[in-house]
């Protein structure tokens, strides 16, 4: 018997119970547990989580393999060229969690640039004696400029928000053009990096991990940047040289920095709990109830329909 669909962990709400009334021979195996790889040799659709990569090995054991369901909008946990060869589609969550993930890149700019954790652990010490002039200082956005690197739905929901705090947006992209960009509540111009990093008091990571960005922002681009200049990467580990950005952030070139995600993510180097000003989450990027759910959903119905316009 076939089995139709392969998934390896619960996804947030009922939609994969749903799914499963669907298409009665799917199962949800712990990812590489023995009957997770045993069913990879009949599986017409897999469903992975952004922490279940899968690698041409795995695509060798499952010769049935049609479809990739993945609970994330990004794909770079997956083998694209060789699924592109197979014809094997990919279903992503592009699309319902552009808001959240511009939020929580707002959150960490404001945490940065307003050092929120500095002054939330000063009040639970229980050391705070008062209000005092130069306490806890921060630095302002307003007026000052954000360069975005990637203008998809992302990047542009995230210039809407500081364009709202009074910055101006700038935006680069990999493609190479430098036409302007509409984000919504205006234009803005796209400029080659070396320009944008050296004008951009903030910048903003939300372009994927591929091979035309890993390794983007190395020592050289991160030495355009400004004196106190904040960086947010809410988009992938491994666009940005974390080791460079360590060292800026103890000599004081940077002023702060807001990460959700690490190269090697969960695992990331122990130097940034000792790195001044570094505000670091946990991948919570689309990380809302409604968001997950709405994932969810979109992941479950794009499954099933990609399964049956499928040929046989
Ligand atoms: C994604 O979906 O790719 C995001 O990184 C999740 O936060």
């Amino acid at each position: 018997m076939t089995l139709r669909i392969l998934s390896a962990s619960p996804l947030v709400g009922n939609h994969l119970v749903t799914l499963g009334e669907r298409f009665p021979t799917m199962i949800i195996a712990p990812y590489r547990s023995v009957a997770w790889t045993m069913g990879l040799s009949t599986a017409e659709a897999l469903i992975v989580l952004l922490s279940e990569p899968i690698s041409i090995q795995d695509l060798e054991r499952a010769p049935r393999l049609k479809v990739i369901g993945t609970y994330s909008v990004g794909t770079n946990h997956l083998p694209l060229e060789a699924c592109k060869a197979r014809g094997i589609q990919i279903v992503n969550t592009a699309g319902v969690l552009t808001d959240a993930t511009a939020d929580l890149a707002l959150a960490l700019l404001l945490a940065v640039s307003r050092r929120i954790a500095e002054g939330e652990a000063l009040v639970r010490s229980g050391t705070w004696k008062g209000w005092a002039p130069d306490q806890v200082l921060g630095t302002g956005l307003s007026g000052k400029t954000c360069g975005i690197l990637g203008s998809g739905p992302i990047g542009r929901a995230f210039a809407r928000r500081v364009w709202a705090l009074g910055m101006k947006p700038v935006f680069w992209d990999r493609d190479g053009m430098n036409h302007a960009v509409d984000f919504g509540a205006g234009v803005a111009r796209r400029l080659p990096l070396p320009e944008l990093l050296a004008s951009s008091s903030v910048v903003s990571l939300h372009c994927p991990l591929t091979e035309d960005t890993r390794g983007l922002l190395d020592r050289p681009h991160l030495d355009m940047l400004p004196a106190g200049a904040i960086i947010i990467n809410t988009a992938r580990g491994g666009i940005l040289d974390e080791s460079v950005v360590i060292e800026k952030l103890h000599s004081r070139a940077l002023a702060g920095v807001g990460l959700d995600v690490y190269e090697g993510e969960p695992k990331f180097a122990a130097d940034w709990l000792k790195a001044p000003n570094a505000v670091l989450l946990p991948h919570l990027g689309s990380a809302t109830v409604e968001t997950r759910n709405a994932m969810a959903n979109q992941l479950c119905n794009g499954v099933a329909e990609a399964l049956e316009a499928a040929p046989c």
